[in-house]
């Protein structure tokens, strides 16, 4: 399984007067403006070889390795081994293996990619794993493909969602206690359970 990244970095900029409405997030005014709010929607697309040429330049600019893939040789940062190696992994999971171990899906907001999600069969359960560029981070882009990460967990029968991260990672925890689930922690690890 990909680990889930242990660390969130700081509040993404970009995105930061975003207020959560479902599975967009509606960029609000500024005191004294018009008012008028930009619904930005966040999609879930399944991984495909485009996508993934657009997930990479994501990760390269907006993630540190440690976030978005397991650990491996070599210096840290993003080399042009790191690179590749990065698409090696997701080839082998989800894009062009004969069994995949999960679904990926590229987290598309108005159509730019920020980051990726996955769902991998696990029993009768779905482990899920996310990811967001930093700019993009604290603006309620996570909460919002989490809703869709549910929803597509049933669409494929599952029961149950599970999802794992480290006792540091806030936001995430955040996240996933918000979801109402049963959280745990085993073996140092945070394990959050929700019966779908
Ligand atoms: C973890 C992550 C997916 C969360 O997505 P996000 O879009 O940043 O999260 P949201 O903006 O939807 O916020 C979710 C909750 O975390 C809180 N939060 C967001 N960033 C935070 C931070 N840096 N520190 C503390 N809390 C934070 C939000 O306030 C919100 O809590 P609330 O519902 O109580 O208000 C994202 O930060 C990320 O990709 N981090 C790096 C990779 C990673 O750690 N992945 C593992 C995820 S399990």
């Amino acid at each position: 399984m990909l680990p889930m990244p242990p660390g969130c970095s700081t509040l993404g900029s970009m995105l930061s007067t975003l207020h959560r409405i479902g599975n967009s997030v509606v960029q609000g005014g500024a005191a004294g403006d018009t008012g008028q709010v930009t619904e930005l929607s966040v999609r879930l697309r399944e991984l495909d070889e485009h996508l993934l040429a657009e997930l990479l330049a994501t990760a390269v600019a907006e993630a540190d390795p440690p976030e978005v893939m397991p650990p491996g040789d070599g210096p840290p940062g993003w080399t042009r081994q790191r690179q590749q190696a990065f698409l090696q992994f997701h080839r082998e999971r989800s894009i062009g293996a004969d069994t995949p171990v999960e679904t990926t899906y590229a987290i598309e907001l108005d159509s730019t990619v920020v980051g990726a999600a996955r769902l991998e069969p696990v029993g009768t359960a779905v482990e899920a794993g996310i990811w967001i560029g930093r700019s993009w981070r604290g603006s309620g882009v996570g909460r919002a493909v989490i809703v869709e990460l549910l929803a597509a967990a049933r669409a494929i029968g599952a029961v149950r969602f599970i999802a794992v991260t480290t006792p540091g990672n806030l936001a995430a925890r955040k996240l996933l206690a918000s979801l109402g689930a049963d959280v745990a922690v085993r073996d140092g690890d945070v394990v959050a359970e929700l019966t779908l």
